[in-house]
Order: C-alpha cells, then structure tokens, then sequence
C-alpha cells in the first residue's frame, strides 16, 4: 500500500543497518508496516561515506536474491549530501536518482547552516536534467529557527520530504513542531521514514499515517504516502498537497 522513499536499510554502506540479517528484519517489518514498494536511500557523501553507484547496485542484488521470499518491491536511489560540485558530480554519474527515468533525486542539506549558493547550486543540478528533493528540511535547525529562511527553495518549488520520525516525534520536540508546520502550510510533497535501523530507529510509518489522517483527512494523506511517491518513481508530474485548511501553500 504504502511507498517508502528513503532509508538507510542497504547492508554496511552508511550509517544505516550493518548486515543483511537487519536487511532482512527491516524488510519483514516494512510489510508488516504495509508498505508495498521500498526505495533504499543510502547517503552519497564524499570523504564520509564514498559509496560508489557501481557497489551500491553490486550490495542491492545480494539483498534481492537474499530477500526473495519477502513481499515487498525493492527500488535503489541515493541520498546526496549537497556540495557546490553536486551537478558535475552527477554528470560523472556518482549519483542514483530516482526510477527508471531518474527525474528526482533526494538531496539533503547540512544540519546547520544552509550553503551560500543553494539555490544556484540547486538550479545547475535541473539544467543537467535531474529535480532535487529537499531531505527532512524539520530537520535542519535554519529551517526549525524560520521555514522563510528555505523560501527561495520554495519558491522555485522544489519538493520537500518529512519524515515520518519528526511527525510521531521520535526526533524531538522542535523537529516535530516544524514537520507540522511544514505540513500545514501545504509545502510538503511526501512523506518518508529515513528509517536506519529495525528497533533503533524503525519505520514509524502506520503511526505517522494516523497522526496524518487524523489532521488533514485521507485524500491528503494518501497523496503524501502513495500518490506521490508513486510518481516519483515513475518520473511523473507530483500532485499539490493542501494544508490544514484545505488551502494550497500561499507561496506557490
Ligand atoms: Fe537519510
């Protein structure tokens, strides 16, 4: 049913799960969660975690062939940490967008200052053909401070993820805060679990669906957890979410 389109659930790439066997529960979970088609995510971050598309895709047919039994459709992208070299980057083909038509890819920010040039940045990298996803933004502490400190970002509609972590508040007061207001405000496109770990930091993701459902009603929700995400992986054209009052986002 549901569509997770970031995690960290790849055996011993990141700083997500560290063997198959976490692979494996994880993914026993995911089906328990009702989620129907999982997208790892593993971080693309250079002097930190130096994955290579080529071992990353290597690392994702072991977990297919290990994982056979268990329900559920497996998809690979990447998370990329920003840099100012993020669109030569990708030209090198360093990075794993999203789907076969590799539309969108999933780019995060650092947690503490936004980056000089962002937008530019952001706007070389759709000049070669790719649109950024904005990671977590309740994360990121400019963002929990002021969401107007992202308005550039979002008036160039550039989609932005929650997760569904800050929405049950398994990440604090403040990023749970934020997530709501995001959400309220109609600015965010889809919901994720940036799940690491099958306890430690789990998927949270029937949770969220009710805490979603609760606040702005069905139709939304399933925009946030299944439409969209859907037409991420497939290249499509993402779907407006209205916000609390059933209003579109007044900045777009
Ligand atoms: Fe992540």
């Amino acid at each position: 049913m549901y569509i997770d389109l970031h995690n960290h659930l790849l055996p011993d790439v990141d700083d997500g799960v560290k063997n198959m066997e976490e692979t494996m529960r994880s993914l026993e979970l995911a089906v328990r969660e009702k989620i129907e088609d999982l997208c790892f995510t593993p971080h693309i971050y250079e002097g930190k975690y130096n994955n290579h598309p080529d071992k990353l895709k290597k690392v994702f047919e072991e977990v297919k062939k290990n994982t056979k039994e268990i329900k559920i459709n497996l998809h690979l992208a990447s998370e990329v940490h920003y840099s100012s070299s993020l669109s030569e980057d990708f030209k090198k083909g360093l990075y794993i967008p999203y789907g076969k038509k590799g539309r969108y890819i999933l780019v995060e920010l650092p947690v503490t200052l936004l980056p000089k040039g962002v937008e530019d940045g952001l706007y070389k990298l759709m000049l070669e053909g790719v649109e950024p996803i904005i990671a977590h933004p309740e994360r990121y502490n400019y963002v929990q401070k002021n969401i107007k400190s992202i308005i550039n970002l979002i008036k160039a509609q550039i989609p932005l993820q929650v997760t569904t972590q800050a929405i049950v508040g398994a990440l604090g007061g403040s990023a749970r805060k934020t997530a709501i207001k995001l959400l309220d405000m109609g600015l965010i496109s889809f919901v994720a679990s940036d799940a690491h770990h099958p306890e430690k930091r789990p998927f949270h993701f029937r949770e969220a669906v009710r805490i979603l459902n609760n606040r702005y009603g069905h139709s939304t929700t399933r925009i946030l957890t299944i439409e969209n995400p859907r037409r991420i992986l497939e290249g499509k054209n993402l779907l407006p979410v209205r916000g609390k009052k059933g209003r579109l986002s007044p900045y777009l």
